[in-house]
């Protein structure tokens, strides 16, 4: 990807971008903070059913139990909030009565359009990132830690910085184009096609030694764990993540409840 028109830019900043988690010592003064989030809210929306709190507190982080990676200079988390909406209707005479959870699916779509307008932004300014995915479950004590009100419920939380490449600069592979998108019709795959799903993940995967070089393994607590690093790659990393025996907290539902979503 070569040349210097606007979309050879744009197109090499999102195929070059990757999650960071190794940052430099260096401050993310609050002009660039302002102008990533700037950008991150000129998303297209379905209500602004997005907040955000930012913080360079990392007690604050552990507080609301996110482990953060430890060099990231600056923490996020994005929330779905209904509270300010509600607010407006008020103001306008009028009550809520939409259905929650067609309502959080319209603020998922709205806070995660945010983020990645933010994440390109970012990386533009010579920022990278990484998302936390499991910060939902921390709702309560985010609540607590961050001063949230009922109706405002976080989706995802991230770290922002300067990246240090002493972390490497490799790009992490994706499923080839033609088993995701598709015309027309969807793709029934075949089991040749999961092969070649797995195949292009998982030989990325090792040929970066992405889970030898941080040592990351999802632990198996009902049987014995029979397969090595070397052997160890995506594909089985996130079969581990989703199957039976893997819990993490209350069911996301009961956590919802909690924070005042009105969910059958
Ligand atoms: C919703 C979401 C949650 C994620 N959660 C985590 C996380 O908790 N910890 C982490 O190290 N990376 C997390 N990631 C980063 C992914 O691991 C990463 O995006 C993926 O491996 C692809 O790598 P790349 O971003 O470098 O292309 C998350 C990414 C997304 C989109």
């Amino acid at each position: 990807m070569k040349g210097n028109s606007t979309s050879d830019i744009v197109l090499k900043l999102i195929h070059n971008r990757r999650s960071i988690r190794q940052y430099l010592d260096r401050p993310v003064s609050d002009k660039i903070l302002k102008k990533i989030l700037e950008a991150g809210f000129r998303a297209p929306f379905a209500a602004q059913l997005c907040s955000v709190i930012y913080t360079r507190d990392h007690e604050r982080m552990k507080k609301a139990g996110i482990g953060v990676y430890p060099t990231a200079p600056v923490h996020m988390i994005f929330f779905i909030d209904f509270c300010r909406l509600e607010k407006v209707m008020a103001h306008r005479g009028h009550e809520y009565g939409y259905d929650d959870m067609m309502a959080i699916w319209l603020g998922m779509q709205d806070v995660v359009l945010m983020i990645e307008n933010l994440t390109i932004a970012a990386e533009s300014l010579g920022l990278g990132s990484v998302l936390y995915g499991l910060t939902p479950l921390r709702a309560d004590s985010i609540a607590e830690t961050f001063n949230i009100p009922k109706r405002v419920f976080p989706v995802v939380g991230m770290s922002v910085g300067y990246p240090d490449s002493a972390e490497g600069t490799e790009i992490r592979p994706r499923f080839p184009l033609e088993m995701a998108a598709f015309e027309d019709e969807y793709r029934h795959h075949t089991d040749e096609d999961i092969k070649i799903c797995m195949k292009k993940m998982d030989e990325g995967y090792l040929a970066q030694g992405y889970y030898i070089k941080s040592q990351t393994k999802v632990d198996l607590i009902d049987k014995e764990d029979t397969i090595g690093f070397d052997m160890y790659s995506w594909s089985e990393h996130i079969s581990r993540k989703f199957r039976s025996a893997y819990r993490q907290g209350d069911p996301l539902l009961d956590i919802l409840r909690r924070h005042g979503f009105d969910l059958k």
